[in-house]
């Protein structure tokens, strides 16, 4: 399965593309989104591949997030995939700070959006993100997600206190979105 945008699609991720984001991942000093973990052995890889064929389809859907010369730059999931109150969360993240502000991020999220509410017919996907995580915001901003809560001094990171950031779109509201 591909799923098309303009500069990027998304795509089943192999063993041989985690090790490749899990080379190519850079952290943002300036903008920390999670713990600056260090010595991580390629072994981490592989079962963090093991672990997206276990959960995929079932409570989860990764894909990566592929330019159009098939180099894989990222990975995007809907998670937590909850068929009976039809929600679901999202994540993403782009591996090299060069790819970041490029507009991938968001042709992913609206493909995910898409498969998410179109064909998997989920009524809320949501996600968090931390208040210093300026780029995630405008990203979900700009996709129609709404701010719905503030978990305050929620994440400690590298010695400082972050809320955390409660974003969701609903059905309704991303079709009213699509039809503008
Ligand atoms: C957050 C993240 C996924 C955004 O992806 P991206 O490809 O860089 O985002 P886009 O280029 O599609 O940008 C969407 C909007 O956010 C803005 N933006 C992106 N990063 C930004 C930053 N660091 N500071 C300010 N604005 C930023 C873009 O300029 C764009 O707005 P514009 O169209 O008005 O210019 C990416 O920065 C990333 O992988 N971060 C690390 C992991 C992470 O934080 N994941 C999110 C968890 S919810």
């Amino acid at each position: 399965m591909r799923l098309q945008a303009k500069d990027i699609y998304l795509d089943t991720l192999t063993r041989e593309h985690c090790l490749t984001l899990w080379h190519d991942y850079e952290y943002d000093f300036d903008n920390p989104s999670e713990e600056l973990r260090l010595g991580l052995a390629d072994e981490g890889a592989y079962e963090w591949y093991d672990e997206i064929r276990r959960l995929q389809g079932k409570v989860n859907l990764r894909l990566g997030i592929f330019l159009n010369d098939r180099r894989v730059i990222g990975d995007i999931a809907l998670q937590n995939i909850d068929r009976v109150n039809r929600k679901c969360s999202i994540g993403l993240a782009i591996a090299k700070l060069s790819n970041r502000s490029r507009g991938y991020g968001e042709q992913a999220t609206r493909l995910m959006l898409k498969y998410g509410f179109e064909y998997l017919g989920m009524e809320r996907i949501y996600a968090d993100t931390l208040e210093n995580n300026v780029g995630a915001q405008k990203l979900l901003q700009k996709c129609g997600f709404k701010l719905e809560g503030r978990e305050r001094e929620s994440v400690y990171l590298n010695g400082q206190k972050y809320d955390k950031l409660n974003y969701a779109i609903l059905r309704h509201e991303y079709f009213a979105g699509k039809a503008k």
